[in-house]
């Protein structure tokens, strides 16, 4: 197998690979791997649930590395400092503010964007003030507007030889890479064309995220639904469609309805896949007939406006709170993938804390970053410029570390809650 290792230029990021026999489980140990120790990466949102798990994650995957804890919260920030230790620090800054977030990037590394909501934002600011002082990207955005805006600011990042990634968290981020891996096998092994790929995603309760995952989750009510069926873009009414689905061990079958993900688009263009949509539910059950009702009772012109969201959110936040601690926050993402001869594979991902698994898996992404898997431009995580074809695998590795099922490549029958006896080479 290969023996990778990396340098790290803070303008130009290069990657060597080179051959030795050394045992497979080592890529796991990043130590011994990689030249990134020491770089410097600041997580703006890091006061925040997914900006919190990232840095612990990170600190965890990459002792070695300087982390800077990016928010407008000085005792929030320095309460997650003291749990990361002596390589960490807090830094004030306000991305709405264009002079204190270039001053944050100076001499950073990778600065990896977890401050949301991304919906309705008018600028990739952070993006921007990253091409602008030549600083590496990511985000854990989930919006198709704001992954679009980001992908046009492409040929500007070019120019400036920094890599980014959008849509770079659980889902989106790992799912992408999951349906890309999912396809190229698929094309690999002859399996016939990919027709249709649908992304499942289940959370109990919110998920044990912070407020903005509220504030999220209700604008995205206000949103119509892009979906792709054979190959012709159609629009859907929100949380409409519902879908029962088996998401496998430790999570069972759970009802699902349809949402505007920015992965439907990036998986129908990029992996070239006709047939493309993506449904989330959550518990307890009251929860789906609640955002169905909210969408049918509450115009959207409301649930599109950050204001009116907001005041949502205060009313709504202290029973969501109380709910999830009996909810939990078990999270799984089931992604299928059809192809022309009659020929489906499944992959899946449950873990039981999505707090945990959301800063493991962009922790994955920022790691992957700064050894150089991402080429200078702004990408979507399916993209090979984005994380490098050779390199999903160990992404999908690391992401998946704590999950309690996390299968690839398999067919729909191997993943059943309640599989089927084969008796005499016949399912009964
Ligand atoms: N792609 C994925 O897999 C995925 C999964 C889950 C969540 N998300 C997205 O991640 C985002 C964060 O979710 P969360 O649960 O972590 O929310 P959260 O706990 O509310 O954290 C958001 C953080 O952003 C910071 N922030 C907000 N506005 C800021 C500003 N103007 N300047 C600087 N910092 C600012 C806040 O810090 P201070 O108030 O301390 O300044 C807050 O701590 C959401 O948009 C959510 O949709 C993506």
């Amino acid at each position: 197998m290969a023996r990778i290792s990396f340098q790290l230029n803070p303008t130009l990021f290069t990657r060597v690979k080179e051959s030795n026999s050394s045992n497979e489980s080592q890529l796991l140990n990043l130590q011994n791997k990689t030249q990134i120790k020491n770089s410097r990466v600041l997580i703006l949102g890091g006061t925040g649930r997914v900006g919190g798990s990232t840095a612990l994650a990170l600190s965890k995957l990459s002792p070695d590395l300087h982390l800077l804890v990016g928010g407008r919260n000085r005792e929030k920030g320095d309460a997650l400092v003291s749990k990361l230790g002596e390589n960490s620090e807090f830094v004030e800054v306000n991305i709405e503010n264009v002079k204190s977030l270039e001053a944050a990037l100076n001499d950073v590394d990778l600065v990896v964007h977890t401050a949301g909501p991304f919906q309705q934002a008018e600028n990739c600011t952070v993006l921007e003030a990253a091409i602008s002082t030549k600083t590496a990207y990511m985000d854990v955005c989930d919006d198709t507007s704001y992954s679009l805006q980001a992908k046009s600011l492409h040929e500007k990042a070019v120019a400036a030889n920094i890599p980014a990634i959008t849509t770079a968290g659980i889902y989106p981020g790992v799912s992408n890479v999951m349906a890309a891996e999912l396809v190229r096998s698929a094309r690999d092994e002859n399996m016939g064309e990919p027709q249709r790929l649908r992304f499942s995603y289940y959370t109990a309760g919110t998920g044990g995220a912070g407020p903005t995952i509220l504030a999220t989750s209700f604008l995205l009510l206000g949103e119509e639904v892009v979906a792709y069926n054979k190959g012709e873009k159609i629009k859907l009414k929100p949380y409409t469609g519902m879908l029962n689905v088996d998401f496998g061990k430790g999570i069972g079958k759970r009802d699902i309805y349809l949402l505007n993900l920015p992965e439907v688009r990036s998986a129908h263009e990029i992996l070239g896949i006709p047939t493309v949509s993506a449904r989330f539910g959550t518990a307890p059950f009251f929860w789906n007939w609640g955002m169905a009702a909210m969408t049918s009772l509450i115009p959207s012109e409301v649930l599109r406006d950050r204001k009116k969201v907001q005041k949502l959110v205060d009313l709504f936040d202290p029973v969501v709170r109380a709910i999830d601690g009996i909810a939990g926050e078990r999270v799984s993402m089931r992604v299928d993938l059809d192809c022309s001869n009659d020929r489906s594979t499944v992959g899946i991902f449950s873990h039981k804390r999505l707090s945990v698994s959301v800063g493991t898996s962009t922790a994955a992404f920022a790691l992957a970053v700064l050894e150089g898997s991402t080429q200078p431009g702004v990408w979507f995580p399916e993209e090979p410029e984005g994380i490098a074809v050779d390199d999903r695998e160990l992404l999908l590795q690391r992401a998946s570390q704590g999950t309690i099922n996390f299968v690839m490549n398999k067919a729909p029958w191997m993943v059943e809650t309640e599989p089927k006896e084969l008796v005499f080479g016949i399912f009964i």
